[in-house]
């Protein structure tokens, strides 16, 4: 298959961690005779400080002739610290989405086997999870009129039912191809953008009757996820809810460096870890790119090229085992860098069958054999 893909690295660890995602999809066109190209574009703050512009329109031109999109980071402390600045690296990003009308962002929270005693909730309650979130990515609070004064601010959260719809009938036929559950988190006792959510949803529900229908507010979903996630298969939500439970998911996982993410429109389709900029990381080669190694997975399964996207998973899923992982799950072997997770992934790719003794060997720096 051939893929023109853009690549957006972005700021902060974006570019150590996609140029990872990169090396896989490389080592995964050799293995399986693909032809992938790619074309990097500008984008946040990077994009700012060459051109004024956090999403250049040359970049909107990569995207628009892309197949599909790789994604890094985006933010700097630099605009963190100082709300008065008009012009933001996200706008490049909430741009994108918006441009190329990628509605649904689909994040998928499961717990690895090997990471249970990685993450701060207890073993017995994460083990098994497997929740994939709908996130609706192109409207709501975030894409609401903005009114900003200096006594009084104020931002709009709107939503229509053509927007509603359209992720929901996707939400439920994800559903559909896995445990038949879906749980819609709204706050439709506070809201009324969430009593249509609820209500357009709940019409929906019986062109689905093989898919049981829960409705949450946000305040008790973001508590079950932690108390009980295995409770969960589809979550369904808007934007900003579903930016915040995601978040508060990559606890059960044990790092937010392993969460993936799909961001597709009915044209377009971006991948990209949730993950923000981590700027104070940068360069340091601790950033850990799982993430976004598991976004050129979904970038793959994307194009039904599901035998290449497990073979990633795969190497993933060894790196996991042997602990070659960066520091924010490392406890066993000292410094293993953002780049050496990346070449053995490749080196995985080309060699799946090779023996863990060897992988383990050459990649701590220990091998005699080669
Ligand atoms: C995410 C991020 C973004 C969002 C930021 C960087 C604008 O937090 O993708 O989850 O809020 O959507
Ligand atoms: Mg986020």
């Amino acid at each position: 298959m051939k893929l023109n893909i853009a690549v957006l690295p972005g700021d902060g660890i974006g570019p150590e961690v996609t140029a990872q995602a990169v090396k896989a999809l490389k080592a995964i066109a050799v293995e399986f005779n693909h032809i992938f190209t790619f074309e990097t574009g500008l984008v946040g703050a990077a994009a700012i400080e060459k051109t004024g512009d956090p999403l250049p329109e040359e970049t909107i031109r990569i995207c628009e002739n892309a197949d599909a999109i790789l994604f890094g980071a985006i933010g700097d402390t630099k605009y963190d610290n100082d709300p008065n600045a008009e012009i933001r690296p996200e706008q490049g990003l909430l741009g994108i989405r918006k441009v190329l009308d990628l509605y649904t962002n689909i994040r998928p929270v499961i717990a690895y086997e090997d990471l249970l005693n990685k993450s701060s909730l207890k073993k017995k309650q994460i083990k098994d999870t497997n929740i994939l979130i709908y996130r609706e990515l192109t409207s709501g609070i975030y894409f609401g009129e903005k009114k900003m004064g200096d006594d009084k601010a104020s931002d709009i959260c709107e939503y229509t039912r053509f927007e509603i719809e359209r992720i929901a009938h996707l939400a439920f036929k994800a559903a559909q191809s896995r445990k038949h559950k879906l749980a819609l988190v709204d706050k439709s006792n506070v809201l009324a953008s969430s009593r249509l959510w609820r209500k357009v949803v709940q019409e929906l529900a019986p062109q689905y009757p093989d898919v049981k229908l829960d409705c949450l507010y946000i305040d008790n979903a973001a508590m079950e996820l932690i108390i009980n996630p295995r409770q969960f298969d589809v979550i369904l939500t808007e934007n900003m809810f579903g930016d915040i439970l995601s978040e508060e998911a990559s606890v059960i996982v044990g790092s937010i460096g392993l969460l993936a993410s799909a961001s597709t429109g009915d044209k377009h389709a971006m991948f990209e870890p949730i993950h923000g900029a981590y700027t104070k990381a940068a360069n340091k080669g601790i950033a850990n790119p799982i993430a976004s190694i598991l976004s050129a997975a979904m970038l793959l399964d994307h194009f039904e090229l599901h035998e290449e996207a497990d073979l990633i998973r795969d190497g993933v899923d060894k790196s996991l085992k042997l602990h070659i992982t960066t520091p924010d799950l490392n406890t066993k072997y000292e410094h293993i860098t953002t780049t050496k997770v990346g070449d053995f992934i490749e080196d995985f790719i080309n060699n799946p069958d090779e023996t863990n003794l060897n992988f383990t060997n050459i990649h701590l720096g220990q091998s005699t054999i080669i």
